[in-house]
């Protein structure tokens, strides 16, 4: 079976043909082989906005999904008429940009007759983990960390099946990352800039909050971290202090690789799980990679994350991975499907565990 996956959600206009078989009888995961990931940014649209502008971003579809969806069908060595299924991220996401992947994705079922699965953006950046770790299988935790969503999802027991153990308060782990880099004027998207500039900074230069990282809930809050690197920026700037960039970026960073290791941890224990899956732009960050395999190899967990940055970001190969399992256990979405914002992982606790 070969999927067509579209993925619109934000600012990557992405297209990618994924390959699925054996899933009826295959245990968890899908036996599935990624054919094409083709991702246009959009980087350089809205960098000079220091962040998304939606009108812009719908617009920038507009121009590029075709292109890309050729692109993906070509690097795949295929044609669209050996497509079995097309896959589309239905939400979350911005609702100008969902319409243009959803609205391609209907016209290429509807003349093609074929079946079509909308896809949830988040279930999807979990599932990026099983196109490259071929021995993942649920239960596991996951921390699905992006510029949109911070998220704590207990994953099984089987598949498809999801638990959202917690979830920010305000700001998302990326959202905060961009917010940071925003104040200190270091460009746009904020986290691999962040990333790449703590490695010259001093962690321990500033000792900022760890906010929520004590507390019960596995919930997350950044936005009084984010605030937190702001007054700080103020007070030197006001004592006439020179600010070194790399120590704040550096420090910042520490933080929130603390709240996340350490609510990812907890989850982990509370729910007597020892697998642990990343996804998400913020799943790339380094720091985040290093101490979470730290502390995961001292516990004798098993840590799985996307290897390369573009599984961790915005790609439509993730939503095909899911639209293998929907198509091929029967579900067609029809061309009724719509965009769906606000759309959320949570499908109720599991019962038995
Ligand atoms: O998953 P994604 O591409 O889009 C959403 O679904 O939101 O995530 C984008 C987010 C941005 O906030 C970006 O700054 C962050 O992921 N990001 C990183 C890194 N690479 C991307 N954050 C920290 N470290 C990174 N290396
Ligand atoms: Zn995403």
């Amino acid at each position: 079976m070969l999927v067509l996956g579209i993925e619109t959600s934000c600012d990557e206009t992405a297209a990618a043909v994924v390959e699925a078989g054996r899933w009826r009888e295959s245990p968890i995961p899908l036996k599935m082989r990624m054919l094409s990931n083709i991702v246009a940014s959009q980087i350089d649209v809205h960098s000079k906005f220091g962040g998304v502008v939606p009108e812009l971003a719908s617009r920038k579809h507009m121009q590029n999904i075709v292109p890309v969806i050729l692109q993906a069908l070509s690097c795949a060595g295929i044609t669209l008429d050996e497509v079995d299924g097309i896959a589309v991220t239905q939400g979350p996401g911005l609702v100008g940009s969902l319409l243009v992947g959803i609205s391609v994705a209907k016209a290429l079922a509807y003349t093609r007759g074929l079946p079509i699965a909308g896809v949830n953006h988040l279930e999807a950046h979990i599932y990026s983990n099983y196109l490259e770790h071929k021995d993942l299988e649920p239960p596991f935790i996951s921390l699905v960390v992006s510029g949109g969503h911070t998220e704590l999802v207990y994953v099984g027991p089987g598949e498809r099946q999801y638990e959202k153990l917690g979830q920010t308060m305000d700001d998302a782990a990326g959202e905060a990352f961009d917010k940071v880099a925003k104040l200190l004027g270091l460009g746009y998207p904020g986290g691999p800039i962040i990333d790449k500039l703590s490695k010259e900074g001093d962690a321990e230069a500033i000792p900022f909050p760890r906010p929520y990282v004590w507390n019960h809930s596995l919930n997350f809050s950044f936005s009084g971290l984010k605030t937190a690197v702001l007054n700080y920026v103020l007070r030197e700037q006001e004592k006439e202090n020179t600010v070194n960039p790399a120590d704040v970026a550096a420090s910042f960073q520490a933080a929130v690789v603390d709240v996340l290791t350490e609510k990812t941890l907890r989850a982990a224990e509370m729910k007597e799980i020892n697998v642990i899956a990343l996804g998400g732009g913020v799943a790339a960050n380094s720091a985040l990679r290093k101490q979470l395999t730290q502390r995961c190899e001292e516990l004798g967990y098993k840590l799985y994350y996307p290897t390369e940055a573009i599984m961790c970001t915005d790609n439509a190969a993730m939503i095909a991975a899911v639209g293998c399992s929907l198509i091929s256990g029967g579900e067609d979405h029809d061309l009724l499907l719509d965009t769906d914002v606000y759309k959320t992982i949570h499908t109720g606790p599991i019962e038995n565990h």
